[in-house]
């Protein structure tokens, strides 16, 4: 079997550690493995639209900011396709018919869905093609038989879904479709990275994230604003390492070579964390190993993001090259799932000649 890799964004603000680590991270290693036949890379700002229909130029202005991001971290254009969903029309089209085969109440019962219907404020009057999104979602990996989707936790609901969907058009019309699976991260904690305010989740709306584009003053500021143990109050305090998210950070970012380069004192995090509990160890030392540790990882994305932003042409020439190849594929996939619903009218001899028959 070919191994099809698709992943999105939204382009609603830079991409965050949240992000990079539950899946840019993910992506730029499979792309290094070249562990697949082919990967799709898509800049989500239809379904960006669908909670974001009256501001458009959030959309607009951030499909360059996510771009940027996607080239920082490493994603190759030579070795994927990064596409822009909007620019692909055969999404639309495949999305129109996967919506008959889904519920309302299905709709409904999407856990992802359901929270963030609570945390946006649509007074009640939910957009159906918010509460659809899930369904479009499953056009934009099914479009491309794509097998593996790298995605965070909060995105296996909608795997279900696009699995479901497949496994219902193929009874009914045929098998067309394959049941796509989500690539979680390996790491329990890179799933789902909490904010730097300790609240279980980082998210631009709630304005806890530090982003890949962060300089090097934001990214200490943020650092040293973490969220660590409130009981902690002076060094000799025995400290608690569990919700003490610089340790959570460090549980994701470092590594015995981060101890060897930076905290030499120290083996590893099982002994730092032992210290922690302790007593005697300030939070501001473990702070200034963190932004060491992020520090490393980070300034390589910086300095790749600064050669992009000084070449935007080529950045919008890579989307417009992208979106092209995706259109290909989809147009191709589109004319295959026309023909198993019998749409495809114009094309079939043998249509023609039936209804010859049945009037001769
Ligand atoms: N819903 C995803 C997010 O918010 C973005 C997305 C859109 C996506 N289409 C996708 C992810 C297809 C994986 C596959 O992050």
């Amino acid at each position: 079997m070919k191994n099809i890799i698709l992943t999105g964004d939204r382009p609603t603000g830079r991409l965050h550690l949240g992000h990079y680590v539950g899946s840019l991270k993910n992506r730029v290693r499979m792309q290094e493995e070249a562990s697949y036949d082919t990967m799709y890379v898509m800049i989500a700002d239809s379904q960006a639209l669908t909670d974001n229909f009256a501001n458009p130029k959030k959309i607009r202005d951030n499909l360059i900011e996510v771009a940027l991001d996607y080239l920082s971290v490493g994603l190759d254009p030579e070795k994927l396709i990064i596409f822009v969903q909007s620019q692909v029309k055969e999404l639309t089209e495949l999305n129109f018919y996967f919506l008959n085969l889904v519920s309302l109440a299905r709709l409904e019962r999407n856990p992802t869905v359901k929270s963030e219907i609570k945390q946006r404020d649509f007074s009640n009057s939910i957009p159906a093609g918010f509460l659809t999104y899930p369904v479009s979602q499953a056009a934009d990996i099914l479009l491309f038989d794509a097998n593996i989707i790298p995605v965070g936790e909060d995105q296996e609901p909608m795997l279900e879904q696009a699995r479901e969907i497949a496994r219902s058009f193929n009874n009914i019309y045929g098998k067309t479709f394959i049941e796509p699976k989500a690539l979680l991260p390996e790491s329990k904690q890179a799933r789902r990275m909490p904010g730097i305010d300790g609240s279980a989740k980082m998210s631009k709306s709630l304005g806890n994230a530090i982003y890949l584009a962060d300089d090097k003053k934001t990214l200490k500021k943020k650092v040293m604003s973490m969220y660590t143990d409130p009981n902690h109050i002076n060094i000799e305090d025995p400290g608690k390492v569990e919700g003490n998210i610089v340790f959570t950070y460090l549980d994701v970012f470092s590594n015995e070579q981060s101890f060897e380069k930076y905290l030499p004192d120290y083996k590893n995090l099982d002994e730092l964390k032992d210290h922690y509990r302790r007593g005697g160890l300030g939070d501001v030392k473990v702070k200034k190993f963190l932004i060491k540790v992020l520090e490393e990882e980070l300034d390589p994305i910086r300095k790749r993001r600064a050669l992009y932003e000084q070449n935007i042409d080529q950045v919008f020439d890579i989307l417009e090259e992208g979106s092209k190849k995706a259109s290909a594929k989809g147009e191709a996939k589109l004319r295959e799932v026309k023909k198993a619903m019998g749409l495809d009218y114009f094309t079939d001899q043998k249509l023609k000649e039936e209804i010859q028959d049945k009037y001769k």
